[in-house]
């Protein structure tokens, strides 16, 4: 049941406007809110995210750099959205500790550019702002939105600042906006070399042996049309201030249990063994969302195990 905190759901389709739309969570949005009926807009500079992914017609498509405050505004300007979901970002961790200066620009700038420019569109309804798991700290069980934060990379601290400035832009505008810390996303169009594409990979070039880094740590994942749902579903719901939710599934599986996933798919047995140049130095070993206050909220529930997106994810790869 719908926490009663929300404002009655307000029915009916929307322009939305998604930053970086053409990536490969933002991709799954626009599928997912085209399918609900909503008049998608995509602004993306094609850093990491593929042109045809974004899943719009070029009248709906912006190339456009969201540190480039004007450009941004223009885009604003041009298709006043009611919805405007800010997930363009540099996320995977090792490029973001390798160039931490671009990372902290575009995650910072670009989000004070994006919302700058939301500010200055009349009738913006809702804001979502993607952040991440990474801002919790080192703990074990799971995480629950009123933990304390507790970054332990550069990534991580970039998105803590988005989520602050989220919550100023909210004070500044009283416009409703919804941080979302998204934990780790799979399903298909992966941009980045994160778990499950690394395996995907190797399994689909003939190795039955995989080379790895650490095994144990692990990770909820969520399937990218799950994590869509969500996000409609909060928008939906109409949430009247400032709040933030953790978007994860719940369950947390070690990299060997992927593994085992893919071997069970396959319907083969699946070695590992341990590349050093992948073992990372500083490791979590847990990340786990609660996620209560989502499904209160809005009444989601998961729909993706991880052997059914596997499952797809191999089928996928072997027709094309
Ligand atoms: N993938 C995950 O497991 C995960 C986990 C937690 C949080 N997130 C967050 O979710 C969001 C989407 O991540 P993703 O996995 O889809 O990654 P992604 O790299 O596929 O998507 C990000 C998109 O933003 C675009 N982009 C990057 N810099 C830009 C800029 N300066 N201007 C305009 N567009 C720019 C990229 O081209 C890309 O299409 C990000 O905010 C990320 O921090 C992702």
């Amino acid at each position: 049941m719908a926490n009663p905190a929300f404002a009655t759901a307000s029915a009916g389709t929307r322009k939305v406007l998604i930053t970086g739309g053409a990536g490969f969570i933002g991709s799954a949005l626009s599928r997912h809110l085209q399918e609900l009926g909503h008049e998608v807009f995509v602004l993306d500079d094609l850093s990491f995210g593929r042109r045809p992914l974004a899943g719009v017609p070029d009248a709906r498509f912006f190339k456009v750099d969201i540190r480039d405050r004007r450009a941004t505004q223009e885009v604003f300007a041009a298709t006043r959205p009611a919805w405007v979901l800010h997930l363009a970002a540099v996320h995977f961790i090792p490029y973001c500790n390798e160039h931490p200066a671009e990372a902290a620009d575009i995650n910072i700038n670009g989000t004070v550019s994006v919302l700058d420019a939301a500010q200055a569109t009349a009738g913006v309804e809702q804001v979502f702002v993607a952040s991440t798991a990474a801002v919790y700290p080192i703990a074990d069980g799971a995480m629950a939105e009123d933990h304390e934060p507790g970054p332990m990379d550069i990534y991580g601290t970039t998105k803590l600042a988005t989520e602050k400035l989220a919550s100023e832009f909210h004070l500044r505008t009283r416009i409703p906006t919804i941080v979302g810390r998204f934990f780790n996303a799979f399903g298909p169009n992966e941009t980045n070399p994160h778990l499950f594409p690394t395996i995907q990979r190797q399994v689909l070039d003939g190795a039955r042996t995989l080379k790895l880094g650490n095994l144990d740590p692990k990770r909820d994942y969520i399937h990218t049309e799950d994590m869509s749902r969500a996000m409609s579903a909060l928008l939906g719901a109409g949430v009247a201030g400032f709040d933030t939710f953790n978007i994860g599934r719940g369950i947390e599986y070690s990299v060997r249990e992927v593994v085992e996933a893919f071997g069970r798919q396959l319907g083969e047995e699946l070695r590992i063994a341990v590349d050093p140049a992948r073992v990372r130095k500083v490791e979590r070993m847990h990340l786990l969302a609660d996620v209560r206050k989502l499904k209160a909220a809005t009444g989601w529930e998961p729909r993706w195990g991880i052997d059914e997106g596997v499952a797809t994810l191999l089928k996928e790869h072997v027709t094309t």
